[in-house]
């Protein structure tokens, strides 16, 4: 069997990759930049507009999961016109891809602020949804109900995964728990908005790469799974965190809002019982991680910045 990450050079992508090179399943990645986390992988390089290109680079392929997006919500806001094109005309053009190449099956990696607008707290795959009100969700949504009506008119399989925060290593800078990790590496302190009682669940990324890898099963086919983390964190909780596995760190609280974020509560239940999927990775499992792995990423740099000074000192 073998299958192409669309995205695989991404952050998600990337440990999808991984997870899927770990159970021995043959991996094609498609982006339009080069992976740069390993280099024994079958690339195409394109972008998610061009339909030859994904034509031919979905010749012999039997599952396609569907990760390119412009999937931080800043870069939507500023630009909503060619983040349709990306999110919403990128996802039909995978479809359509598929579609003619005869892909068995599409994964699509959608997102847990579907129930944004929810009525409820409590929310699983059944909870009746209502348009969103941030254009990035609205891109993720077009691309749900592409799916299902490719599946519907065409008979193309296709599996949703509504993925919940993720983070780790390879994460984007511009996040919470990057930002704060920076900071605290760098020596500054950790500066807390009001009394950091404002909750999030994370989900750690490898947990949710090895959800894509579960959701290969057959038992997934035409069905939507939310993939979140099982622990509230707070603000005050990531702080602390960082500084127990930094040490030195100093947090600082200074005037704000109190804690009233009233997320969703997302349950992952059904991925639990029919996927046999649960996030593995604490929190503070997971920080750590993160943090080797920024450490590393920061030792290769400077190696690299040295041997390139020696080069043109010679
Ligand atoms: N990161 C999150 O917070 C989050 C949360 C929920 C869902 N998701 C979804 O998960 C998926 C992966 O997100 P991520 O965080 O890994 O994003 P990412 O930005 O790290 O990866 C996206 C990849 O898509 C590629 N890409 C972008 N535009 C392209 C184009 N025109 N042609 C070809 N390749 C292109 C990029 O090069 C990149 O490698 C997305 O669909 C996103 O909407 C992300």
């Amino acid at each position: 069997m073998k299958v192409l990450v669309t995205g695989g050079s991404g952050f998600i992508g990337s440990h999808v990759v991984d997870k899927l090179r770990d159970k021995g399943v043959k991996v094609r990645i498609y982006d339009g930049i080069m992976p740069t986390y390993r280099d024994d992988i079958e690339y195409y390089q394109g972008s998610i507009l061009d339909m030859a290109a994904l034509g031919f680079a979905m010749s012999g392929i039997d599952v396609v999961m569907h990760l390119v997006a412009v999937a931080d919500v800043k870069d939507v806001l500023a630009d909503p016109h060619y983040s349709e094109a990306i999110n919403v005309r990128g996802t039909i053009n995978v479809l359509e891809a598929a579609r003619n190449s005869k892909v068995r099956r599409v994964i699509y990696g959608s997102t847990t602020w579907v129930y944004s607008e929810a009525e409820s707290d409590n929310v699983d795959e059944t909870t009746p949804l209502h348009a969103p009100s941030h254009f990035y969700t609205a891109t993720k949504l077009a691309g749900e109900y592409y799916c299902q009506s490719y599946s519907k008119l065409y008979d193309l399989d296709v599996t949703i995964l509504r993925y919940g925060i993720p983070y780790g290593p390879r994460a984007r800078d511009g996040a919470v728990i990057p930002i704060f990790v920076k900071k605290a590496l760098n020596g500054e302190t950790l500066t807390i908005a009001g009394d950091g009682f404002q909750f999030r669940k994370f989900v750690y990324v490898e947990d949710l790469a090895e959800g894509n890898v579960l959701a290969l099963q057959s038992i997934a086919k035409n069905k939507i799974y939310n993939l979140d983390g099982s622990e509230r964190i707070t603000i005050k909780e990531i702080a602390e965190t960082i500084q127990k596995i930094v040490g030195d760190v100093k947090i600082e609280y200074v005037q704000g809002r109190p804690g009233d974020f009233s997320g969703k509560e997302v349950s992952s239940d059904l991925a639990e019982g029919e996927l046999k999927w649960s996030p593995k990775v604490n929190f503070e499992e997971g920080v750590r991680r993160y943090i080797v792995w920024c450490k590393k990423r920061e030792e290769r740099r400077r190696s690299d910045w040295e041997q390139i000074d020696k080069e043109l000192k010679r």
